[in-house]
């Protein structure tokens, strides 16, 4: 399926081409934004999806989980939005998991929140996946001046059993450590400078591991990260430390089961070169280890503000990287951060210049399905059964 694309897009390419200079374009240098939304766009990808059976459904019949995140939401308060969650999905990521919305005080834990979205997942025959245990950000404002290198593992290890011990043979997975890595801080392995390293060193890693799977040891424990996806250097240089970071917790036996590929991708990015996608996963399931999509949206801030053009390069996109992604049947899950425009994060992390709403994910502010929502059908649609 993807070849097939692939040939379209290059004639694509060679029918602008004659318009500014086939140099210019079969090097994959664009003349001009205006060119690459238009080559992006590809008016003759139809996206034709055959039926309306949810997503979830097509996932399952390729032996692949959809779900989709919550995360900080208050899905309470929204019950359109829960009907369109268990209509296409098979997993939720409860909201209110993290340090900051989870303990008010560092002696007192907020739990009623995220237990209502367990109680929802498990009457909705819904599975659940937590996010997340350790993380440098999302911590409470009392973190910084109370815990330190003494008493940081008692709070690790208080957390870790008052929350992953709640759920305990709930939760399908735990995004247990979340962004370890990060090549730029200059930290040996491309360690990411986080108050956890810090506090504990190295070691907190396989500690989070070692804890969790203590507490819960039905859950399956997940290294999750991001800014991995496409073919430049940067992105290369993490993929490498990342790759490392998982082989010496394997080699070293922390209970890491599975590595959470965040997949949060750009419409306006060029650079991605599937085989390079591909290879990654090769190498991580190589170690033993399941992947799952976790965190997968088209920010849309950099493309044209007209909703056809948009949504036809944010469907480009979806399907051209679950297309590779699903390639490797270690992958088992594809969740979106989010499920509706309405809800998403990148409304106040990404906002567009030019006021627009942004249109990242499957379903419209409506709850009404978009071409990235065909995308992704047809993605599962044309995965390889696991
Ligand atoms: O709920 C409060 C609200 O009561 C208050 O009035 C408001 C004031 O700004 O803040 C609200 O909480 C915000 C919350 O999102 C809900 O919108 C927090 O300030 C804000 O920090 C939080 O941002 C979340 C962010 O992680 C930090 O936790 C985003 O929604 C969430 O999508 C984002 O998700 C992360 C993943 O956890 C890790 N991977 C990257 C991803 C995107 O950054």
């Amino acid at each position: 399926m993807y070849n097939k694309l692939l040939t379209r897009r290059r004639t694509l390419y060679l029918g602008l081409g004659t318009l500014a200079g086939i140099g210019a374009l079969t090097t994959g240098k664009f003349i001009n934004n205006f060119q690459q939304n238009q080559v992006l766009a590809n008016q003759d990808r139809n996206f034709k999806v055959a039926g309306k059976i949810p997503l979830k459904e097509r996932a399952a019949r390729k032996g692949l989980i959809y779900g989709a995140d919550c995360n900080t939401l208050n899905l309470q308060s929204v019950p359109e939005l829960q009907t369109a969650l268990v209509q296409e999905c098979a997993m939720l990521v409860p909201g209110f998991l993290k340090w900051d919305m989870l303990r008010p005080t560092a002696d007192s834990f907020n739990l009623t929140r995220g237990d209502w979205y367990v109680e929802f997942a498990e009457k909705n025959r819904m599975l659940l996946r937590g996010h997340t245990l350790v993380w440098h950000d999302a911590l409470p404002r009392w973190f910084k001046e109370t815990v330190n290198k003494q008493n940081a593992q008692q709070f690790l290890e208080q957390h870790i059993q008052k929350v992953a011990g709640r759920y305990a043979g709930k939760m399908h997975s735990w995004d247990v450590v979340n962004e370890a890595i990060n090549v730029p801080d200059g930290l040996p392995n491309g360690l990411r400078k986080s108050p956890w390293l810090d506090l504990l060193g190295p070691d907190y890693i396989d500690l989070a591991f070692r804890l969790t799977a203590q507490v819960d040891p039905q859950a399956m424990l997940v290294y999750n990260d991001f800014g991995l996806e496409y073919d430049t250097p940067k992105d290369e240089a993490k993929r490498t430390a990342v790759l490392k970071l998982l082989e010496r917790l394997k080699s070293q036996g922390t209970p890491v089961h599975a590595f959470g590929m965040q997949s949060h991708l750009f419409g306006d990015e060029t650079r991605f070169n599937p085989q390079k996608l591909r290879d990654f996963f090769r190498n991580v399931a190589s170690l033993g280890l399941k992947i799952l999509i976790t965190e997968l949206d088209v920010i849309d801030r950099k493309l044209p503000q007209d909703i056809d053009v948009r949504d036809r390069i944010v469907a480009g996109v979806y399907e051209d990287y679950l297309s590779a992604a699903l390639d490797e049947k270690a992958v088992i899950a594809v969740i979106n951060w989010g499920l509706s425009d309405r809800y998403t994060w990148l409304s106040e992390f990404y906002p567009r210049s030019d006021g627009a709403p942004v249109r990242p994910l499957p379903l419209d502010a409506n709850m009404q399905r978009k071409l990235a929502w065909n995308a992704i059908a047809r993605a599962f649609d044309n995965a390889p059964k696991r």
